[in-house]
Protein backbone atom coordinates (compact mmCIF):
# COMPACT_ATOMS: atom_id res chain seq x y z
CA UNK A 1 0.00 0.00 0.00
CA UNK A 2 1.10 3.28 -0.87
CA UNK A 3 -0.17 6.93 -1.42
CA UNK A 4 -0.82 8.48 -4.61
CA UNK A 5 2.53 9.68 -5.99
CA UNK A 6 0.96 12.83 -6.41
CA UNK A 7 1.29 13.37 -3.07
CA UNK A 8 5.04 12.44 -2.57
CA UNK A 9 6.53 16.34 -3.26
CA UNK A 10 3.28 17.54 -1.68
CA UNK A 11 4.82 19.64 1.34
CA UNK A 12 2.92 20.40 4.68
CA UNK A 13 1.28 23.91 5.23
CA UNK A 14 4.60 25.41 6.67
CA UNK A 15 2.42 28.31 8.19
CA UNK A 16 -0.05 25.97 10.11
CA UNK A 17 2.82 23.98 11.13
CA UNK A 18 4.61 26.87 13.16
CA UNK A 19 0.79 27.09 14.40
CA UNK A 20 0.53 23.87 15.78
CA UNK A 21 4.02 23.77 17.59
CA UNK A 22 2.53 26.91 18.71
CA UNK A 23 -0.51 25.15 20.09
CA UNK A 24 1.74 22.86 21.66
CA UNK A 25 3.26 25.12 23.26
CA UNK A 26 -0.02 27.26 24.33
CA UNK A 27 -0.91 23.81 26.35
CA UNK A 28 1.78 23.57 28.47
CA UNK A 29 0.92 27.03 29.84
CA UNK A 30 3.62 29.17 27.67
CA UNK A 31 2.12 32.64 27.16
CA UNK A 32 3.20 32.61 23.11
CA UNK A 33 2.58 36.21 21.47
CA UNK A 34 1.32 35.22 18.04
CA UNK A 35 2.95 37.33 15.12
CA UNK A 36 2.41 34.00 12.66
CA UNK A 37 -1.34 34.09 12.53
CA UNK A 38 -3.00 35.30 9.48
CA UNK A 39 -6.11 36.23 10.43
CA UNK A 40 -7.52 39.34 11.45
CA UNK A 41 -8.27 39.68 15.50
CA UNK A 42 -11.36 41.33 15.20
CA UNK A 43 -14.99 39.78 16.00
CA UNK A 44 -17.23 38.81 12.55
CA UNK A 45 -19.11 42.34 12.58
CA UNK A 46 -22.57 41.90 14.38
CA UNK A 47 -25.16 42.69 11.36
CA UNK A 48 -23.72 39.44 9.86
CA UNK A 49 -23.46 36.93 12.37
CA UNK A 50 -27.15 37.94 12.91
CA UNK A 51 -27.75 37.39 9.21
CA UNK A 52 -26.55 34.36 9.86
CA UNK A 53 -28.29 33.01 12.78
CA UNK A 54 -31.59 34.69 11.21
CA UNK A 55 -30.76 32.07 8.53
CA UNK A 56 -30.22 29.24 10.54
CA UNK A 57 -33.74 29.94 12.41
CA UNK A 58 -35.27 29.99 8.70
CA UNK A 59 -34.32 27.12 8.12
CA UNK A 60 -31.98 27.89 5.41
CA UNK A 61 -29.64 24.67 6.53
CA UNK A 62 -29.86 22.61 3.24
CA UNK A 63 -27.86 22.14 0.14
CA UNK A 64 -27.74 25.34 -2.47
CA UNK A 65 -27.00 25.62 -6.24
CA UNK A 66 -23.19 24.15 -6.26
CA UNK A 67 -22.14 27.92 -7.86
CA UNK A 68 -23.63 29.18 -4.30
CA UNK A 69 -27.11 31.05 -4.38
CA UNK A 70 -27.93 33.43 -7.45
CA UNK A 71 -28.05 36.36 -5.06
CA UNK A 72 -24.86 36.12 -3.64
CA UNK A 73 -23.20 35.56 -7.34
CA UNK A 74 -25.59 38.63 -8.40
CA UNK A 75 -24.27 40.44 -5.33
CA UNK A 76 -20.48 39.63 -5.90
CA UNK A 77 -20.67 40.36 -9.55
CA UNK A 78 -22.28 43.54 -8.65
CA UNK A 79 -19.65 44.49 -6.74
CA UNK A 80 -16.91 43.57 -9.07
CA UNK A 81 -18.49 45.60 -12.18
CA UNK A 82 -19.00 48.64 -9.63
CA UNK A 83 -15.75 48.85 -7.44
CA UNK A 84 -13.12 46.58 -9.70
CA UNK A 85 -14.35 47.66 -13.60
CA UNK A 86 -14.63 43.45 -14.17
CA UNK A 87 -16.85 42.57 -16.68
CA UNK A 88 -18.67 39.77 -14.03
CA UNK A 89 -22.56 38.57 -14.57
CA UNK A 90 -23.64 35.50 -12.45
CA UNK A 91 -22.23 32.97 -14.95
CA UNK A 92 -18.50 34.27 -14.46
CA UNK A 93 -18.86 34.04 -10.47
CA UNK A 94 -18.55 30.60 -8.08
CA UNK A 95 -18.95 31.23 -4.26
CA UNK A 96 -16.73 28.68 -2.50
CA UNK A 97 -15.76 27.66 1.07
CA UNK A 98 -13.06 30.32 1.07
CA UNK A 99 -10.53 31.67 -1.27
CA UNK A 100 -8.48 28.81 -0.81
CA UNK A 101 -10.89 26.35 -2.14
CA UNK A 102 -11.45 29.11 -5.13
CA UNK A 103 -7.85 29.14 -5.91
CA UNK A 104 -7.66 24.82 -5.71
CA UNK A 105 -10.54 24.89 -8.15
CA UNK A 106 -8.60 27.79 -10.31
CA UNK A 107 -5.28 25.66 -10.40
CA UNK A 108 -6.76 22.23 -10.82
CA UNK A 109 -9.21 23.94 -13.96
CA UNK A 110 -6.33 25.38 -16.16
CA UNK A 111 -3.01 23.74 -15.29
CA UNK A 112 -1.92 20.00 -16.83
CA UNK A 113 0.65 17.75 -16.42
CA UNK A 114 3.72 19.71 -17.07
CA UNK A 115 3.06 22.99 -17.94
CA UNK A 116 4.51 26.20 -16.11
CA UNK A 117 2.95 28.34 -13.59
CA UNK A 118 5.04 31.38 -12.91
CA UNK A 119 4.72 32.83 -9.44
CA UNK A 120 6.76 36.12 -8.59
CA UNK A 121 8.26 35.80 -5.22
CA UNK A 122 7.80 36.06 -2.22
CA UNK A 123 4.61 34.35 -2.62
CA UNK A 124 2.10 32.87 -0.34
CA UNK A 125 3.17 28.98 -0.15
CA UNK A 126 0.00 27.27 -0.98
CA UNK A 127 0.20 28.44 -4.81
CA UNK A 128 3.23 26.41 -5.32
CA UNK A 129 1.55 22.93 -3.98
CA UNK A 130 -1.36 23.63 -5.75
CA UNK A 131 0.30 23.89 -8.77
CA UNK A 132 2.20 20.78 -7.48
CA UNK A 133 -0.91 18.72 -6.94
CA UNK A 134 -2.11 19.31 -10.69
CA UNK A 135 0.97 17.89 -11.73
CA UNK A 136 2.65 21.51 -13.12
CA UNK A 137 5.78 23.01 -12.74
CA UNK A 138 6.40 25.95 -11.25
CA UNK A 139 8.89 29.10 -12.09
CA UNK A 140 9.27 31.43 -9.11
CA UNK A 141 10.57 34.71 -10.30
CA UNK A 142 11.93 36.55 -7.39
CA UNK A 143 11.55 40.45 -6.93
CA UNK A 144 13.16 43.21 -8.29
CA UNK A 145 13.83 46.42 -6.66
CA UNK A 146 12.23 46.27 -3.14
CA UNK A 147 9.08 44.06 -3.45
CA UNK A 148 8.00 45.00 -7.31
CA UNK A 149 7.33 42.58 -10.15
CA UNK A 150 10.15 41.45 -12.51
CA UNK A 151 8.88 42.09 -15.36
CA UNK A 152 11.93 41.68 -17.73
CA UNK A 153 12.42 38.72 -15.35
CA UNK A 154 8.39 37.26 -15.94
CA UNK A 155 8.47 38.14 -20.01
CA UNK A 156 12.03 35.81 -20.07
CA UNK A 157 10.32 32.79 -17.93
CA UNK A 158 7.46 32.60 -20.99
CA UNK A 159 7.89 29.53 -23.03
CA UNK A 160 5.44 27.51 -25.17
CA UNK A 161 4.48 25.47 -21.95
CA UNK A 162 3.76 28.64 -19.87
CA UNK A 163 0.18 28.36 -18.99
CA UNK A 164 -0.54 30.30 -16.31
CA UNK A 165 0.55 33.63 -13.85
CA UNK A 166 0.07 33.89 -10.32
CA UNK A 167 -0.27 37.03 -8.49
CA UNK A 168 -1.31 38.47 -5.41
CA UNK A 169 -1.38 42.10 -4.63
CA UNK A 170 -1.07 43.17 -1.61
CA UNK A 171 0.99 40.70 -0.99
CA UNK A 172 1.32 37.93 2.01
CA UNK A 173 4.13 38.05 3.25
CA UNK A 174 5.38 41.36 2.11
CA UNK A 175 2.15 43.63 2.21
CA UNK A 176 3.62 45.39 -0.96
CA UNK A 177 0.82 46.25 -3.66
CA UNK A 178 2.12 46.32 -7.35
CA UNK A 179 1.41 49.59 -8.74
CA UNK A 180 -0.65 50.38 -11.79
CA UNK A 181 2.54 50.26 -13.98
CA UNK A 182 3.66 46.92 -13.16
CA UNK A 183 0.25 45.68 -13.17
CA UNK A 184 -0.67 47.52 -16.95
CA UNK A 185 3.45 45.65 -17.90
CA UNK A 186 1.99 42.56 -16.54
CA UNK A 187 -1.45 42.62 -18.29
CA UNK A 188 0.16 42.98 -21.29
CA UNK A 189 2.60 40.05 -21.29
CA UNK A 190 -0.79 38.02 -20.53
CA UNK A 191 -2.44 39.54 -23.48
CA UNK A 192 0.90 38.97 -25.92
CA UNK A 193 1.03 35.11 -25.18
CA UNK A 194 -2.26 34.85 -24.29
CA UNK A 195 -1.34 33.25 -20.52
CA UNK A 196 -4.02 33.09 -17.84
CA UNK A 197 -3.71 34.95 -14.43
CA UNK A 198 -5.38 34.21 -11.17
CA UNK A 199 -4.90 37.71 -9.23
CA UNK A 200 -5.61 36.92 -5.44
CA UNK A 201 -7.14 40.24 -4.51
CA UNK A 202 -8.37 38.97 -0.52
CA UNK A 203 -5.72 42.26 0.52
CA UNK A 204 -7.94 44.28 -1.53
CA UNK A 205 -9.50 46.35 1.49
CA UNK A 206 -6.66 46.09 3.41
CA UNK A 207 -4.98 49.14 1.90
CA UNK A 208 -3.55 51.82 3.53
CA UNK A 209 -2.38 54.12 0.49
CA UNK A 210 -3.99 54.76 -3.30
CA UNK A 211 -6.74 52.42 -4.83
CA UNK A 212 -6.81 48.99 -5.31
CA UNK A 213 -6.62 48.18 -9.23
CA UNK A 214 -7.95 44.56 -9.97
CA UNK A 215 -5.67 43.16 -13.25
CA UNK A 216 -9.02 41.99 -15.22
CA UNK A 217 -9.52 45.63 -15.63
CA UNK A 218 -7.06 46.39 -17.80
CA UNK A 219 -7.60 45.90 -21.97
CA UNK A 220 -6.91 42.81 -23.49
CA UNK A 221 -7.50 40.21 -20.63
CA UNK A 222 -10.79 39.93 -19.79
CA UNK A 223 -10.89 36.37 -20.88
CA UNK A 224 -7.51 35.62 -18.87
CA UNK A 225 -7.66 36.96 -15.69
CA UNK A 226 -9.58 34.65 -12.41
CA UNK A 227 -10.19 37.24 -10.38
CA UNK A 228 -10.27 35.49 -6.71
CA UNK A 229 -11.38 37.48 -3.15
CA UNK A 230 -13.30 36.31 0.16
CA UNK A 231 -14.36 37.50 3.39
CA UNK A 232 -12.16 36.16 5.57
CA UNK A 233 -9.89 39.07 5.78
CA UNK A 234 -11.84 42.06 5.11
CA UNK A 235 -14.82 41.43 7.24
CA UNK A 236 -13.02 39.07 9.76
CA UNK A 237 -14.82 35.90 8.59
CA UNK A 238 -11.69 33.27 8.63
CA UNK A 239 -13.91 30.73 10.33
CA UNK A 240 -16.78 31.12 8.22
CA UNK A 241 -14.95 29.53 5.47
CA UNK A 242 -16.20 31.54 2.16
CA UNK A 243 -14.74 33.11 -0.88
CA UNK A 244 -15.43 33.75 -4.64
CA UNK A 245 -13.76 33.38 -7.82
CA UNK A 246 -15.13 35.06 -11.13
CA UNK A 247 -13.77 34.57 -14.69
CA UNK A 248 -14.06 33.09 -17.81
CA UNK A 249 -17.39 31.31 -17.70
CA UNK A 250 -16.23 28.06 -19.34
CA UNK A 251 -13.03 28.26 -16.88
CA UNK A 252 -15.88 29.00 -13.28
CA UNK A 253 -18.21 26.41 -14.97
CA UNK A 254 -15.03 23.98 -14.90
CA UNK A 255 -14.65 24.94 -11.27
CA UNK A 256 -17.90 24.15 -10.79
CA UNK A 257 -17.89 21.06 -11.86
CA UNK A 258 -14.97 20.37 -9.11
CA UNK A 259 -16.74 21.97 -6.34
CA UNK A 260 -20.09 19.57 -7.39
CA UNK A 261 -17.74 16.32 -6.89
CA UNK A 262 -16.12 17.45 -3.47
CA UNK A 263 -17.43 20.31 -1.26
CA UNK A 264 -20.99 20.02 -3.33
CA UNK A 265 -21.62 23.51 -2.57
CA UNK A 266 -20.30 26.37 0.01
CA UNK A 267 -22.53 26.95 3.58
CA UNK A 268 -25.88 27.52 2.79
CA UNK A 269 -26.32 30.46 6.01
CA UNK A 270 -22.96 31.36 5.52
CA UNK A 271 -23.72 32.39 2.34
CA UNK A 272 -26.46 34.59 3.37
CA UNK A 273 -24.06 35.97 5.88
CA UNK A 274 -21.78 36.98 2.86
CA UNK A 275 -24.56 38.60 1.24
CA UNK A 276 -25.02 41.20 4.38
CA UNK A 277 -21.35 41.16 4.52
CA UNK A 278 -21.36 42.70 1.39
CA UNK A 279 -23.74 45.48 2.16
CA UNK A 280 -22.38 48.96 1.85
CA UNK A 281 -22.55 49.65 6.06
CA UNK A 282 -20.31 46.79 7.47
CA UNK A 283 -17.69 48.59 9.09
CA UNK A 284 -14.41 48.09 7.39
CA UNK A 285 -12.79 51.26 7.94
CA UNK A 286 -12.39 51.44 11.56
CA UNK A 287 -10.49 48.24 11.62
CA UNK A 288 -8.31 48.99 8.65
CA UNK A 289 -7.66 52.70 10.47
CA UNK A 290 -6.69 49.85 13.58
CA UNK A 291 -4.39 47.64 11.21
CA UNK A 292 -2.28 51.56 10.00
CA UNK A 293 -1.63 52.27 13.53
CA UNK A 294 -0.04 48.82 14.22
CA UNK A 295 2.12 48.62 10.62
CA UNK A 296 3.46 52.26 11.71
CA UNK A 297 3.89 51.35 15.64
CA UNK A 298 6.01 47.81 14.29
CA UNK A 299 7.55 49.54 11.71
CA UNK A 300 9.03 52.02 13.78
CA UNK A 301 9.57 49.90 16.31
CA UNK A 302 11.64 46.89 14.46
CA UNK A 303 13.87 50.17 12.38
CA UNK A 304 14.76 51.52 16.17
CA UNK A 305 15.93 48.25 17.23
CA UNK A 306 18.65 48.83 14.21
CA UNK A 307 18.83 44.56 13.51
CA UNK A 308 15.65 44.81 10.99
CA UNK A 309 14.95 46.92 8.19
CA UNK A 310 11.60 46.95 6.51
CA UNK A 311 9.53 50.37 5.03
CA UNK A 312 5.78 50.91 5.74
CA UNK A 313 4.23 48.26 3.02
CA UNK A 314 1.24 49.85 1.74
CA UNK A 315 -1.37 46.86 2.53
CA UNK A 316 -2.26 43.59 4.11
CA UNK A 317 -1.37 43.20 7.65
CA UNK A 318 2.48 41.80 7.56
CA UNK A 319 5.89 42.98 7.70
CA UNK A 320 8.55 41.27 5.93
CA UNK A 321 11.55 42.98 7.40
CA UNK A 322 15.13 42.08 6.04
CA UNK A 323 16.77 40.56 9.37
CA UNK A 324 20.75 40.89 7.72
CA UNK A 325 21.27 42.42 10.78
CA UNK A 326 20.75 40.14 13.54
CA UNK A 327 23.33 37.89 11.83
CA UNK A 328 21.11 34.94 11.71
CA UNK A 329 19.08 33.36 9.06
CA UNK A 330 15.37 32.95 9.36
CA UNK A 331 14.57 29.69 10.64
CA UNK A 332 17.20 30.22 13.06
CA UNK A 333 15.52 33.30 14.55
CA UNK A 334 12.36 32.54 14.12
CA UNK A 335 13.34 29.70 16.29
CA UNK A 336 15.14 31.62 18.68
CA UNK A 337 12.18 33.89 18.37
CA UNK A 338 9.70 31.02 19.77
CA UNK A 339 12.20 28.90 22.11
CA UNK A 340 13.48 32.22 23.94
CA UNK A 341 11.53 34.95 23.21
CA UNK A 342 8.31 32.92 22.91
CA UNK A 343 7.07 34.76 19.87
CA UNK A 344 6.32 33.24 16.96
CA UNK A 345 6.94 34.60 13.17
CA UNK A 346 7.15 32.96 10.08
CA UNK A 347 10.38 31.77 8.45
CA UNK A 348 10.72 33.79 4.84
CA UNK A 349 11.61 30.04 3.60
CA UNK A 350 8.76 29.86 3.51
CA UNK A 351 7.49 32.20 0.82
CA UNK A 352 9.91 31.61 -1.75
CA UNK A 353 13.71 30.97 0.36
CA UNK A 354 13.65 34.10 1.40
CA UNK A 355 16.41 33.41 4.00
CA UNK A 356 16.84 37.30 5.03
CA UNK A 357 13.52 37.90 5.87
CA UNK A 358 10.88 37.08 8.44
CA UNK A 359 7.08 37.49 8.27
CA UNK A 360 5.51 39.39 10.83
CA UNK A 361 1.80 39.53 11.32
CA UNK A 362 0.55 42.41 13.09
CA UNK A 363 -3.32 41.22 13.26
CA UNK A 364 -2.43 41.14 16.92
CA UNK A 365 -3.69 43.73 19.94
CA UNK A 366 -1.27 46.93 20.14
CA UNK A 367 -0.77 45.73 23.96
CA UNK A 368 0.53 42.33 22.66
CA UNK A 369 2.29 44.18 19.84
CA UNK A 370 4.15 46.57 22.91
CA UNK A 371 4.73 43.20 24.34
CA UNK A 372 6.42 41.39 21.62
CA UNK A 373 8.69 44.42 21.14
CA UNK A 374 10.23 44.11 24.60
CA UNK A 375 10.58 40.90 24.25
CA UNK A 376 12.34 40.99 20.73
CA UNK A 377 14.59 44.28 22.04
CA UNK A 378 15.87 42.12 25.36
CA UNK A 379 16.67 38.87 23.63
CA UNK A 380 18.92 40.72 20.51
CA UNK A 381 20.37 42.67 22.90
CA UNK A 382 21.35 39.27 24.43
CA UNK A 383 22.38 38.01 21.78
CA UNK A 384 24.28 40.55 19.69
C1 LIG B 1 -2.78 35.43 -0.11
C2 LIG B 1 -3.88 34.61 0.44
N1 LIG B 1 -4.77 34.06 -0.40
C3 LIG B 1 -5.77 33.29 0.05
C4 LIG B 1 -5.92 33.04 1.39
C5 LIG B 1 -7.04 32.13 1.81
O1 LIG B 1 -8.08 32.76 2.47
P1 LIG B 1 -9.48 32.06 2.74
O2 LIG B 1 -9.42 30.68 2.22
O3 LIG B 1 -9.66 32.12 4.20
O4 LIG B 1 -10.50 32.89 1.99
C6 LIG B 1 -5.03 33.58 2.31
C7 LIG B 1 -5.14 33.26 3.74
O5 LIG B 1 -4.23 33.33 4.50
C8 LIG B 1 -3.99 34.40 1.82
O6 LIG B 1 -3.10 34.97 2.64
Amino acid sequence: MSLAARMLNLKESGTLKILDKVKSMQARGIDIIQLDVGEPDFDTPRNIVEAAHRAMLEGFTHYTPSAGIPELRDAVAEKLRSENGLDARRENVIITPGSKQALFYAVMSLVDEGEEVIVPTPAWPSYVEMVTVAGGVVREIPPKGGFSLDIEGIREAVNERTKLIIINSPNNPTGHAYSEGELRALSEIAADHRLFVISDEIYEKILYEGEHRSLGSFPGVGDLVITVNGFSKTYAMTGWRVGYASGPRDVIAAMNKLQQHSASCPVSFVQKAALEALKPDTPVRQMVEEFRRRRDFLCGELNRMGAFRVDPPKGAFYLFPDITGTGMESVELCSLLLEEGHISATPGEAFGGFSRNIRISYANSMDRLSAAVERMRALLEKRL
